[in-house]
């Protein structure tokens, strides 16, 4: 349904459920939204495309551009909480919203330390959590201190609106200064900086939830694994030792609560070689390191993060069995987004299909993903890997 015709009923009717506006209509606002459903509430989702993935289920679709302030005063107008699936609405439109007497979870000003990356890590190390080290580039020959500073092969990475690796370029030698810099718009005047690279053995993640009133549901320490700077397996939990995991989710939990979070977060880290735990990044929202709770917690990141935004009591993280594996289904090519493969794909027992009715597919573009439970990580990895390779996007057959 579409602003036209129906934005004047949601208004007069009479209304069961609390309002919930997410901004952006993706798959995180569409698993956001189908618990928000279940929960009695009314979503409304503001995105340009009408057929987005979150739109097609909404109580009610706005089309517009969440970048400017009439579209999110729009949706404001509708709800009586808003909240986001990405991190890259402006924290001023926010902060404009909040100033007209909107709720807004998380906050402008929890956006405003996260979504520049380089602040957000800035503003993480300065209470004193453990980040790679990195340096401040305005412009290439910047780049000769933080190679002084950071030594070769270094990540060169765009501030913001990066996601699946396309804000980061490995330089590894000089040579590749001009095209990582050129690659990444530095010159179209967009921010980057410059991180040591980290020869990490493995990639951990946490979602944390964190209530309104500063309660939080922390989930198991996951490890991620990533196939050319995307998500492409996630393990549930990490088979590392309880001593890794405990300080992995000391240093999320420290982590948003540093930036006064409201909602489900999810803290990438790095495990070093020397097992140190570094925080890669924090996502001020639901997380791709997160899908495999739909299935394997007693309530998921995107029910919790429901609550928490809507005041209400946290479920439990607890996980349902032994072990967890998620596989993200990617496009590959462009062309129509339907799915092949399904009858194969299901027949694989206990793995769970999940596709988000994405009109096109795309090179590494995110089409769905799998979750399987097993007695062991070895267990459901196989069970999810098999699922997931019966799937494809933009074949006829
Ligand atoms: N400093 C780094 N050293 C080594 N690998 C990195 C570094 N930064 C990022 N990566 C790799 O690239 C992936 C994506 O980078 P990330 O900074 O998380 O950006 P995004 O997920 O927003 O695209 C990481 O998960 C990791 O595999
Ligand atoms: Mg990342």
């Amino acid at each position: 349904m579409h602003e036209t015709y129906d934005a004047k009923i949601l208004n007069q009717s009479p209304v069961a459920g609390p309002r919930l506006g997410i901004i952006g209509g993706g798959q995180l606002a569409r698993m956001t939204a189908m618990s928000a459903l279940q929960l009695g509430c009314n979503v409304v989702v503001l995105e340009r495309n009408p057929y987005s993935p979150a739109a097609t289920l909404a109580t009610h679709s706005l089309v517009g551009d969440w970048n400017t302030v009439e579209a999110l005063l729009g949706l404001a107008s509708q709800v009586d909480v808003i909240t986001l699936e990405n991190e890259f609405v402006d924290a001023n439109h926010l902060r404009a919203l909040e100033d007209a007497g909107h709720t807004v979870w998380p906050n402008s000003q929890t956006l405003a330390l996260v979504q520049d990356k380089f602040t957000q890590k800035q503003t993480l190390q300065a209470a004193g959590l453990p980040i790679p080290r990195m340096c401040a580039t305005d412009e290439p020959r910047d780049l000769e201190r933080a190679i002084s500073q950071l030594g070769l092969p270094l990540v060169l990475k765009a501030r913001r609106n990066a996601y699946d690796g396309k804000g980061n370029a490995t330089i590894r030698t000089r040579d590749d200064i001009a095209a990582a810099w050129e690659k990444l718009g530095g010159n179209a005047g967009n921010p980057l900086y410059a991180e040591e690279f980290c020869d990490f053995t493995s990639e951990l993640a946490v979602i944390i939830t964190r209530g309104r009133n500063g309660e939080s549901a922390i989930y198991p320490v996951v490890e991620t694994v990533q196939e050319n700077h995307i998500c492409h397996l996630v393990r549930a939990p990490a088979a590392v030792s309880p001593e890794v995991a405990n300080r992995a989710a000391e240093v999320a939990r420290r982590a948003v609560e540093t930036v006064g979070a409201v909602g489900s977060f999810g803290v990438e880290m790095f495990l070093t070689r020397g097992g140190e735990i570094v925080v890669n990044e924090l996502a001020p929202r639901v997380h791709n390191s997160g899908h495999y709770t739909i299935e394997a917690c007693a309530c998921s990141q995107f029910e919790n993060h429901v609550r928490a935004v809507l005041g209400l009591p946290l479920g439990s993280t607890r996980m349902v069995a032994p072990a967890a594996a998620m596989v993200n289904l990617l496009g590959n090519i462009h062309a129509a987004g339907r799915a092949g493969g399904l009858d194969q794909a299901l027949a694989v027992p206990g793995a769970h299909l999940h596709l988000y009715g994405k009109a096109m597919s795309g090179e590494g573009r995110k089409m769905g993903h799998v979750t399987a439970l097993g007695e062991t990580l070895a267990e459901a990895e196989q069970a999810a890997v098999e699922c997931a390779s019966k799937i494809h996007f933009g074949k006829t057959s």
